[in-house]
């Protein structure tokens, strides 16, 4: 039977939104399904609707291509998320409007491809009566209920080539370089990249850090005569007993921006060592751009997956990857919780194997 679905993109964008939609116009195709895409996250519902359909013929192109056609949007009334990550509900009013525009559109579903805040917008939908389904994007990684949420991989590339570019002209100066990185409270982008690119320290927001624990390690280093030292910090990690580092401008009603931790945590270092140090905030490198290999494969998957789930009538679940396979889960299972790193995984536990100060 045809069966029109709508996609819409929500939260900050990133590298594989693009590659999800292609994959789940293909497979709605592949059904005689059309696929309507939503513009502007879920504000495109509301009158005037803002709409654009997705032809199957116009996804030359897509698979590789970073940001999203649909156009996204972390702020506005559907912004879930306020302060230091607390969610808060929509209020009736825009449950039932948005209802009303998913209803006046005869679709019969509706793919949801975003993060905690989409995606706990998601889950209050289809309590409210609208069926949707969610497909797990952040560059954060820090959705629970999947080990991977697409655009988590490309970040990490961009971060750990940054960090091969920062090694050489550490070396050449000799100096301590500091790489802040995103990843909001959770430090997957961090541990990631600092293992993959050769950190000498990784501070995270798991694990508290001593200016004391940097400064060993830089004097260990200084010992062993290697004369410069890397560091990626995360944007969320924090000195024992302090705060999280805020970037100026902060709005009401909308999520804390992190930021500035990279230039405390270089300041601090130069002060107590004596050694020049600088420091680089990577920032939006790490949104924008292609999909890695990874990623690509990744959001095909999921993108045929959400589709099977619509088929399947599985709404209110999201797509999630367990490792060995990609199955449905329950959306609630997966919003407001924050995945953190594992402070007995492999990660932490190979880092601190290594010698890789981890600031404590
Ligand atoms: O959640 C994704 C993310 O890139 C975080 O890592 C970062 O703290 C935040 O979004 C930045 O948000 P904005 O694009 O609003 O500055």
């Amino acid at each position: 039977m045809s069966k029109k679905i709508g996609i819409v993109t929500g939260g900050g964008d990133c590298p594989g939104l693009n590659a999800v939609i292609r994959a789940v116009v293909k497979a709605a195709a592949r059904r005689g399904w059309e696929t309507i895409g939503i513009i502007g996250g879920y504000e495109g519902l509301l009158p005037p609707q803002n709409l654009r359909p997705l032809d199957y013929h116009a996804l030359d192109g897509l698979l590789l291509r970073g940001g999203t056609i649909l156009g996204t949007a972390n702020r506005g009334r559907f912004s879930a998320k306020v302060g230091h990550g607390e969610t808060r509900g929509l209020p009736d009013e825009l449950l039932a409007e948005t209802k009303q525009g998913f209803d006046s559109l005869g679709l019969h579903a509706l793919v949801s491809i975003g993060g905690d805040g989409s995606l706990s917008i998601a889950q209050q939908l289809y309590e409210y009566g609208i069926p949707i389904v969610g497909v797990p994007k952040t560059i954060d990684n820090d959705l629970a209920a999947t080990i991977m949420t697409f655009g988590f991989d490309s970040a990490v590339a961009c971060a750990t080539d940054a960090l091969d570019r920062l090694h050489t002209t550490a070396e050449s100066h000799q100096r301590v370089m500091v790489l802040e990185v995103m990843g909001r409270y959770a430090g997957w982008i961090a541990i990631y990249s600092g293992v993959a690119g050769g950190a000498d320290v990784i501070l995270i927001p798991e694990i508290p850090f001593t200016y004391e624990s940097i400064c060993a390690k830089i004097a260990e280093r200084e010992q062993a005569g290697k004369h410069f030292t890397i560091v990626a910090a995360a944007e969320g990690a924090r000195p024992a007993g302090g705060e999280f580092v805020t970037a100026a401008g902060q709005q009401q009603n909308r999520e804390a921006r992190l930021g500035g931790v990279g230039a405390q945590v270089a300041a601090e270092i130069e002060k107590r060592t004596g050694k020049e140090t600088r420091v680089v905030v990577l920032g939006h490198l790490q949104r924008g751009g292609s999909p890695t290999n990874l990623d690509r494969a990744l959001c095909t998957v999921f993108g045929a997956k959400a589709v099977e789930l619509i088929a399947e009538g599985r709404f209110g679940q999201m797509v999630a990857y367990t490792g060995p396979q990609v199955i449905g889960v329950k959306i609630s299972e997966a919003v407001g919780k924050l995945r953190t790193v594992p402070l007995d995984g492999g990660f932490v536990q190979s880092a601190r194997a290594l010698g890789i100060c981890l600031g404590d």
